[in-house]
């Protein structure tokens, strides 16, 4: 069995950096035909260019249901396909206790981190999967098992996003499997203020592995998952955290 994905057209969504972009990559490389989105035009060219294996890509937001239809339908246009599906984009706006959250910063996390997984879904299935089959891949977080602080509102709609991956899973099977990534710390501009400073060797000690995540880190799993060796894999979250579970007995 390979890790190849021949044939088969994958859009991800916040591809132009982070751990969007290495998907991308690694799932360009192993042969699938990406196309990339994000807010920014001139990112999301840029990433293209620099993943090459012919990447395509076009401008949207994710959370908007217009643009997550255009930029769908730009890829089945183009490519006649959409195979594979990473719900990868997510918003961070709010930080402190739950309890002090202004309503306007809740409904726009749930938008993006939540409901747009759900619409592209929706449209992927109903464009291309629901009769050629498929797979969807959805980037949570370690935080969805935990409660915080500072990123609770965040950690919530991550913990939704678990939900809503077995609940698809069971909804989509057999012709599409559904599942998501469960990453901690990893080194990307979205974590920066976790790990600028002293944070990264502070970080790193508490890591069995020693180190903070990278975005390659995360794409090794989205690219098995995707892949043949996925193939009995729907609704199940893969927890990438250098080991944290077992150091601080906890997800963190
Ligand atoms: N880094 C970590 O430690 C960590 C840990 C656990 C989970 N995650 C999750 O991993 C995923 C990727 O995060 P990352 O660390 O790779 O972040 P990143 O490096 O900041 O990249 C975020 C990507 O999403 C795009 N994006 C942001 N908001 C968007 C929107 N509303 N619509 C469309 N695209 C949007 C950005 O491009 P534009 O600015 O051009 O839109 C960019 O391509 C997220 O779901 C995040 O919650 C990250």
């Amino acid at each position: 069995m390979e890790l190849r994905l021949v044939d088969q057209v994958a859009v991800i969504t916040g591809g132009s950096r982070g751990i969007g972009k290495a998907i991308a990559t690694a799932y360009a490389e192993a042969g699938a035909q990406v196309f990339i989105t994000s807010r920014k035009a001139d990112a999301c060219e840029a990433a293209a260019a620099e993943i090459g294996h012919g990447c395509g890509w076009e401008a949207g937001n994710a959370g908007d249901p217009a643009d997550a239809e255009r930029v769908l339908d730009t890829a089945l246009e183009r490519y006649g396909a959409v195979d594979i599906l990473v719900n990868n984009a997510a918003t961070n706006p709010y930080a402190g206790p739950v309890i002090d959250v202004d309503l306007a910063r809740w409904d726009k996390t749930f938008q993006v981190n939540v409901t747009a997984p759900l619409v592209w879904t929706q449209l992927a299935w109903r464009k291309h999967m629901a009769d050629h089959g498929g797979v969807i891949v959805n980037t949570s977080s370690v935080g969805a098992f935990n409660t915080s602080s500072i990123i609770g509102v965040y950690d919530i709609t991550k913990s939704a996003l678990v939900h809503l991956t077995k609940q698809l899973a069971a909804e989509l099977g057999p012709g599409v499997r559904v599942n998501a990534l469960c990453p901690a710390v990893v080194k990307t501009d979205f974590a920066k203020a976790l790990w600028e400073g002293d944070g990264e060797e502070r970080l790193s000690k508490l890591y069995p592995l020693g180190r903070l995540g990278t975005p390659e880190d995360i794409a090794g799993a989205a690219l098995y998952l995707a892949a043949d060796t996925g193939s009995w894999i729907t609704g199940q979250t893969i927890v990438l955290d250098g080991g944290g579970e077992v150091a601080f007995g906890k997800l963190e």
